[in-house]
């Protein structure tokens, strides 16, 4: 496997939510890690029609524009009733016509649309989280984790705490939202621990069995 020189890498994302949880993930292994915000590379337009696409397009930009290796996350939710919509359009249906984001409004979004195809009970509402990681070098040979976390869509909202749609996402096997649980709960991993609990704590268990040397 080829091996990351130098245990620097770039961390190919601007979503802060997403930032504050892979630094969480990341902390015990002692890379060194730079965001692409921090080195103030743009955001490359997502055109791909699938999570791995466009978690290449980001990995890939970042890679090429620091010649270090660089690690992305494309990720979103995918209600069943909805034919596995929003997809990789999740953070779009967030966004105003300011730009601007607005994860109530496209939680609302979901909710009409699962409303109007009648989806009242948690069988029908169900859903997962995705997340697909991609380690990309900058000649742009590249390797892809991924994660799912399966559940069921709630209405209303609950919980104040993680970022985008986890007030409105119980994952299986458990009575909370991810928004009512703290980052070490949402995630349930750490290494040395079989069990993960989060799309992106799964994707990140199988890079970091892969990648950093753990169990
Ligand atoms: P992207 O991967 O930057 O295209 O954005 C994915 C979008 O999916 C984010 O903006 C969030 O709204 C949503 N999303 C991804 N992971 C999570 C999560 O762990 N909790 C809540 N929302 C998430």
């Amino acid at each position: 496997m080829r091996a990351i020189d130098g245990r620097r890498f770039v961390l190919a994302s601007h979503n802060a939510g997403k930032l504050g949880e892979f630094d969480g993930l990341l902390a015990p292994f002692g890379y060194e890690v730079h965001s692409a915000g921090e080195l103030g590379l743009p955001e490359p337009e997502e055109t791909g029609t699938t999570f791995e696409e466009n978690a290449y397009i980001k990995a890939f930009a970042a890679a090429k524009a620091t010649g270090l290796p660089a690690l992305s996350d494309d990720s979103g939710m995918c209600a069943e009733a909805l034919d596995g919509r929003p997809g990789v359009h999740t953070a779009d249906w967030a966004t105003l016509s300011d730009g601007s984001r607005d994860f109530y409004v496209a939680m609302e979004k979901v909710e009409t649309l699962l409303r109007e195809k009648g989806a009242s009970t948690p069988d029908q509402r169900r859903a997962r989280f995705v997340a697909v990681l991609c380690l990309c070098f900058p000649d742009g040979e590249a390797e892809y984790y991924r994660g799912e976390a399966p559940g069921h869509l709630i209405w209303p909202p609950r919980g104040n705490l993680g970022f985008g749609y986890d007030p409105v996402f119980q994952p299986d096997g458990r009575e909370r939202t991810f928004g009512e649980m703290t980052a070490e709960e949402k995630h349930g991993w750490k290494p040395g621990h079989a069990e993960a609990l989060s799309h992106r704590a799964r994707a990140f268990r199988s890079f970091a069995r892969a990648r950093l040397g753990v169990v």
